[in-house]
């Protein structure tokens, strides 16, 4: 048996097609039964006329309860108001066979649930038309890095998930046992693997999960994440951000390109991704702690004013960082934080060793931080300096410094999270419906 799949429904119009799916809904009236019926690619509406059909078939269609699941025959024809992803297209059944009538207590059936209900189902959940396009956009986001990384050079490579030290500080360390050797912990990042592995590729990229014991809770920190990080040889600042925005505007390009039906089902405003290309605002941390102090003075709201708290020297939290994407309609680059809300391997400012050489994209209508990166310090003694600021046990670090012993240069990398990127792309509020199965501080079910 030849199937079609509900995305390519388009291609045949007035033929006679078998699809294999679910039963999302089913609507009666009168003489006709419209079933919604996905498959894995799509949705589309599917009509049962009792004239068509002989009076069992009509009558188990009739019945049906949502998430059976059926081989439905007929043929496709063009209509406007048929519902649907994409829509547009529309069944006619001739046969229906059920593979399995699902239980009648569908726990998502088609009515408004928490959003603990909800993730405590995310197993069912997932079926549903808004977390099937958020994920659909994440798959398509996954292939589109790698795309640009494996189209531009790039060497794609893993770097270990379990390891001896931390990367981005101690406090969101997640610890295991390991044998006789003591505590290893589950990787922040994978950028010191990826630093050692420039000296023999030259340009790389690791992609893989990643971990943070997070404590807080906020709609853009998961516990497990997936981050993909590249990792430049002879590379300084300037000449990262050139690679952000071309990378990033590659990215929301194939997602415009494949993925339109998912974002307009999901209520997206398109045009605003439309007009992300490069290049992208680049300020300064004290430009935008300027800007922040501006906006503070002009408002006249006291709650405002207490949330927009700021001196310099501080890191910008959520509510700064949508006052300052609410100035442009671009992602933007802000650069030269200070050092002390940064990891202890940030190259310093020529001359102001108070700030270093850092850069955080972030994107527009409030979404905020989605990539963090930096040029990286390339002398072994003030790097072995750092460690020794920061507290880091020096022994699980010596290769690492071997790395500014032989031929080091100046290089930079940075690390973009795909739920915040997706976040974004898909105009969701919480990152947890940005992965299939999240994981936060109060959450490792299901
Ligand atoms: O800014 P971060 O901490 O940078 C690093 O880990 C660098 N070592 C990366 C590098 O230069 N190779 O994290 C990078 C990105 C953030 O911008 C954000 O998108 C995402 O990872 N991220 C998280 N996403 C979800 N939940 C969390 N708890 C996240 N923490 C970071
Ligand atoms: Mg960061």
């Amino acid at each position: 048996m030849d199937i079609t799949r509900v995305s390519d429904i388009a291609q045949h119009d007035g033929q006679q097609v078998t699809v294999q799916g679910w039963v999302y809904n089913r609507t009666d009236k009168g003489k006709l039964t419209f079933l919604l019926v996905r498959d894995g690619s799509g949705f589309v509406q599917c009509v049962a006329f009792k004239g068509d059909l002989d009076e069992t078939l009509f009558d188990r269609i009739r019945h049906i309860p949502q998430e059976s699941s059926v081989v439905v025959t007929g043929t496709v024809r063009a209509d406007k108001r048929a519902p649907g992803i994409p829509g547009g297209y529309e069944i006619g059944i001739s046969d229906l066979q059920i593979v399995q009538a699902a239980d009648e207590d569908y726990p998502m059936a088609l009515k408004e649930h928490g959003v603990d209900f909800a993730l405590d189902h995310r197993h069912l959940w997932m079926r549903m038309p808004s977390q099937w396009a958020i994920l659909r956009v994440r798959a398509t986001v996954i292939s589109a890095i790698r795309e640009w990384f494996d189209t531009n050079g790039y060497l794609n490579m893993d770097t270990p998930i379990l390891t001896p030290a931390a990367c981005e500080g101690t406090s969101t360390l997640f610890e295991t046992p390991y044998f006789n050797e003591g505590m290893a912990y589950l990787a922040q990042s994978g950028q010191l693997y990826n630093e050692a592995n420039i000296f023999a590729f030259g340009k790389v990229y690791a992609f893989g999960p990643t971990f943070r014991a997070e404590k807080s809770k906020t709609r853009r920190h998961l516990t497990e994440f997936w981050m993909v990080e590249p990792e430049v040889a002879f590379c300084d600042l300037d000449q990262l951000m050139d690679i952000e925005e071309q990378f990033v505007a590659h990215i929301v390009k194939r997602v415009l390109k494949d993925r339109r039906a998912e974002l307009e089902s999901l209520g997206r405003d398109i045009s605003v991704l439309e007009k992300i290309e490069p290049p992208f605002p680049r300020i300064s941390y004290d430009e935008a702690a300027e800007m922040l102090k501006q906006i503070r003075d002009e408002t006249d709201d006291p709650e405002k004013k207490e949330l927009l708290t700021f001196e310099w020297g501080m890191d910008f939290g959520s509510p700064h960082e949508t006052e300052l994407t609410n100035r442009f309609d671009k992602p933007v680059f802000v650069y030269g934080y200070p050092t002390q809300v940064k990891a202890f391997y940030m190259e310093p400012w020529p001359g102001r060793p108070e700030v270093c050489k850092s850069v955080d994209l972030l994107a527009p209508e409030g979404y905020g931080e989605i990539i963090g990166g930096s040029e990286r310090i390339s002398d072994h003694d003030l790097l072995l300096q750092r460690i020794k600021e920061h507290n880091l046990p020096r022994e699980a670090f010596e290769w690492y410094l071997d790395l500014r012993r032989f031929g080091s240069v100046p290089h930079s990398g940075f690390g973009m999270g795909v739920e915040r990127t997706v976040a974004w792309l898909c105009g969701t509020e919480h990152i947890r419906e940005t992965i299939p199965f999240p994981r936060t501080i109060k959450r490792v079910y299901p």
